[in-house]
């Protein structure tokens, strides 16, 4: 059974399709063992109580340097012997001491079909405003391992929703949230903790 840790910011709601699918039984041989916020007032947290999972907080006021969070969080996650690490909407900046100690054991959850409106700056509402105004006709979301480079590790999962006439970025967002990523990252949870994805160099192979 492989450890999981989850690390949030905010509301939290891809955490929650987590907790309801481990609920379901849906994430097959892996345990969401803790949720790490580096917002004391995240509401992630009150969604990792409720279920009964541990919260543990790391700000970034606590550390001098983005560095020394990073090395604080790598204990922690040793610490608790964790395997896997679920980026659920986690907001500060980490430093290359986390992509070594997990490499190809990150994952994140970003709002659009990358490459198209990633990369460093364009988080939350901002993915959706530049779709619509780029005019595309689908977006979606993926799945990806997490390397030094923001938003381009290799692509695990991807999934995609119509643009309609009218939508606002709010809309947009909503319909990605519900229609792609709730169901994707439990999915590409559940088959890394399989051992289902095998990375080979930009590609990741998933095994039947
Ligand atoms: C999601 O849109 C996710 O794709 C992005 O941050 C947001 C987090 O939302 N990385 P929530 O905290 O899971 O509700």
């Amino acid at each position: 059974m492989k450890k999981i840790a989850v690390l949030v910011s905010g509301g939290g709601t891809n955490l929650q399709a987590l907790l309801d699918a481990q609920s379901r039984g849906e994430i097959l041989n892996g345990e969401i063992v803790a949720v790490i916020s580096n917002n004391p007032e995240a509401y992630a947290l009150e969604r990792a109580k409720k279920a009964g999972v541990p919260g543990y907080v790391l700000t970034r006021e606590q550390y001098p340097t983005a560095r020394d969070l990073t090395v604080a969080l790598v204990n922690k996650l040793q610490e608790l012997d964790i395997q896997l690490v679920v980026m659920a909407g986690f907001m500060t900046i980490v430093t290359e001491e986390l992509f070594q100690s997990y490499a190809n054991a990150i994952i994140n959850i970003h709002p659009s079909l990358i490459p198209s409106f990633c990369g460093p700056g364009c988080f939350g509402l901002h993915v959706h405003e530049k779709a619509l105004a780029y005019g595309v006709k689908v977006s979606g979301a993926t799945v990806h391992f997490v390397t030094q480079e923001c938003d381009a590790g290799p692509i695990i999962l991807q999934k995609t929703v119509e643009v309609l006439p009218d939508d606002t970025p709010e809309v947009l967002q909503r319909r990605i949230m519900e229609t792609c990523e709730w169901k994707l990252l439990p999915k590409a949870v559940s088959l890394f903790c399989q051992d289902k994805l095998v990375v080979e160099g930009r590609n990741v192979r998933i095994l039947q």
